[in-house]
């Protein structure tokens, strides 16, 4: 049995300055999802001096994957394990006055994903010196663009990432700033919402804002649609299951006394399951066009599929949960409680059982508090190390339990 030994905990820190130089360095120079090309470079350089195996570039566009053969014998002999890392920034301009601030104008790694790259070197690193402690394959993924749908997991699965060889499982993690430093948190099912978007057009007829009886008020017709909108989620739905539709946009006219033509409504709606999903779709597309009939408008509706629910397999959150208890104790293995964001490391887990979990960052008495996507976000990087342990020993135990 393979355990996560005090020695592992030893390497990690004999490994974490490297491992938080590595994050600055990302930190200093991000760059937007699909234009990852200094970063993807980096990675496999990086990888090559480790001695990754079959490593390969430009892997829809800028993704980079290599292989970690083990040596060691064990059930998992035949097993392939992908993990994943995201490499993206964000369009952010970066408030932090920090000596490794981003030197970009205008783009910040806001959400730690330069973190994610870098753990995951670490963790490559960690394995190639650990051949013979497991028994199958380690696939690893850095993924271009999480941050802008239709986002890099989806190009890189249509590209073939899941075979040559064929993936078993998966794993990935994401550093989370709404928890304490020092702790873990996973769930089996959805912890991530399905996140769609969609942009409608109602079509009345303008005209004089005085003689509305030769008109077809598109914002009159807009509101009914708005109002009726929220009564997806508080009349037809369990109110136990969770979902959200929220209009973000409406846009219409210019001048106090003129009834424009048209009137554009944009919303996005986050949902657990494919069912509800396309339930919530479908009524979003009736009540709008049935409103919109009935008041004489037409409506046009570009209804958008973004990522689909974040699910992790319960026997994957076993093994993370086993590996995270010996890192960091079982008082600080929490359960990961659903947000309704989106994340499209969901592409990967519905297409191979696997765990996604947050590693907590947040320090207060560091003044580390800022959330994801916000100019002043940063992390405390102790969050690094420990994360790169949970992700060795949970990678080890699945081998030797697989
Ligand atoms: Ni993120």
């Amino acid at each position: 049995m393979v355990t996560a030994s005090p020695t592992l905990h030893d390497a990690i820190d004999e490994i974490l300055p490297g491992l938080v130089a590595d994050r600055r360095h990302l930190h200093e120079h991000p760059e937007l999802g699909m234009q990852e090309v200094e970063t993807a470079k980096f990675v496999a350089a990086r990888l090559a001096q480790l001695g990754v195996e079959d490593i390969r570039t430009g892997v829809a566009n800028t993704g980079v994957t290599g292989l970690i053969r083990g040596t060691g014998s064990g059930p998992g002999g035949a097993k392939v394990l992908l993990v994943r890392a995201d490499m993206d920034a964000l369009p952010i301009e970066e408030e932090n006055d920090v000596e490794y601030r981003s030197q970009t104008p205008g783009i910040m790694h806001a959400c730690g994903h330069d973190g994610h790259t870098a753990m995951l070197l670490a963790t490559a690193r960690l394995l190639t010196g650990r051949r013979d402690e497991f028994a199958g394959t380690v696939k690893l993924v850095f993924q271009p663009s999480e941050e802008m749908p239709p986002g890099g997991a989806r190009p890189m699965i249509d590209a073939g990432v899941l075979e040559d060889p064929r993936v078993d499982a998966a794993l990935g993690l994401h550093l989370a700033q709404e928890q304490p430093l020092g702790t873990i948190a996973a769930a089996a099912g959805p912890t991530m919402a399905a996140a769609d978007m969609f942009f409608m057009t109602i079509k009345g007829k303008g005209g004089h804002g005085a003689m509305p009886h030769t008109t077809v008020d598109p914002i009159v017709a807009g509101a009914q649609i708005v109002s009726a909108l929220q009564t997806i989620v508080s009349r037809e739905r369990d109110p136990l299951t969770p979902a959200v539709v929220t209009v973000g946009a409406f846009l219409a006219g210019s001048a106090p006394n003129v009834i424009p033509d048209t009137a554009t409504l944009r919303g996005t709606v986050r949902s657990f399951s494919a069912d509800e999903r396309q339930r919530l779709a479908d009524r979003i597309r009736e009540l709008s066009s049935g409103i919109a009939t009935a008041m004489g408008a037409e409506v046009e509706l570009d209804y958008v599929f973004g990522y689909p629910a974040t699910s992790s397999a319960a026997e994957m959150v076993e093994i993370v949960n086993a590996a995270a208890t010996e890192v960091v104790g079982a008082e600080n293995v929490l359960v990961k409680v659903p947000t309704m964001g989106g994340e499209d490391m969901s592409y990967f887990l519905n297409e191979v059982p696997g765990a996604f979990f947050h590693v907590g960052s947040r320090n207060p008495e560091r003044g580390l508090v800022w959330g994801h996507h916000h100019p002043k976000f940063d992390i405390d990087e102790a969050a690094l190390g420990i994360g790169v342990e949970v992700m060795v020993a949970s990678v080890l135990r699945y081998f030797a339990t697989a």
